[in-house]
């Protein structure tokens, strides 16, 4: 059956969950923990991840799906918890692609993608999630302080985090048995909806270089495709976007 595993103190949830997955663990399973002492970004950065204010928790999927398509499940999580959070807090979070809930224009979750992958097959799926829950401002680190929020700063309100995740969770069961059963495009869709970039210019700042364009949507693939001046458009699989 479902597992929820959960720490008070771990280093990263992702790499707990990364062994569960090893140990074949069902699809479901869930850990959580109350801190990390070295919780993972993307792109190697640190995730700051403080005591009880947050939610810190990884999600093993074991979709019979190729490896091209696990960018589709970290868009289908930002719908999940986009959706949770309107839900919970009456507040109306806004998405930046690929993977950053933003509030405000400043980043309230984070979402880390991660597969093990045998040949052209999908072993396990770990998304992890971060969501600044009930910090203040002064907890965070100075230089997160202008780019970072919570939930509590842009409401004046604290959250029952043990709520939040169940909501997270639910919403996420659904959206997944929705897109193993027709597809991505009606998630797709919602993803739009809550994106911020779409139709905007951008600058999509990858590993070999910065392209500046309008974004046009994603691909059917959680690609962003981004059309640059001379009408050209790129296909933006991994970036740090600016608007
Ligand atoms: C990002 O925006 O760079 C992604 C941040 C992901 C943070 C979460 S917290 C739970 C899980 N464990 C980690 O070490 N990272 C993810």
């Amino acid at each position: 059956g479902r597992f929820i595993h959960f720490e008070e103190s771990v280093d990263s949830t992702q790499k707990i969950a990364h062994k569960l997955a090893y140990d074949g663990m069902k699809e479901g399973t869930i850990v959580v923990a109350e801190e990390q002492i070295s919780g993972r970004g993307r792109l190697d950065r640190k995730w700051h991840s403080p005591k009880y204010t947050g939610i810190w928790m990884s999600v093993l999927l074991r979709p019979n799906l190729p490896p091209p398509k696990a960018p589709q499940l970290t868009l289908i999580a930002a719908v999940a918890i986009v959706q949770a959070i309107e839900e919970v807090t009456r507040l109306q979070p806004n998405i930046k692609w690929p993977n950053d809930i933003l509030l405000n224009g400043k980043k309230i979750v984070g979402i880390l993608t991660e597969m093990q992958a045998e040949a052209d097959k999908i072993n396990s799926v770990i998304i992890g999630i971060g969501i600044n829950v009930n910090q203040q401002l002064e907890h965070f680190p100075e230089e997160l302080q202008t780019i970072a929020s919570s939930l509590l700063i842009e409401s004046g309100k604290t959250y029952t985090r043990a709520k939040l995740i169940q909501v997270i969770l639910a919403k996420l069961e659904k959206l997944y048995d929705q897109y193993l059963q027709h597809g991505f495009l009606p998630i797709k869709l919602l993803w739009e909806s809550y994106a911020l970039s779409i139709g905007k210019q951008i600058v999509a700042r990858t590993i070999t270089g910065s392209i500046k364009g309008v974004a046009k949507g994603i691909t059917d693939d959680g690609v962003l495709m981004l059309e640059d001046k001379d009408g050209k458009t790129h296909y933006i699989h991994s970036a740090d976007i600016e608007m």
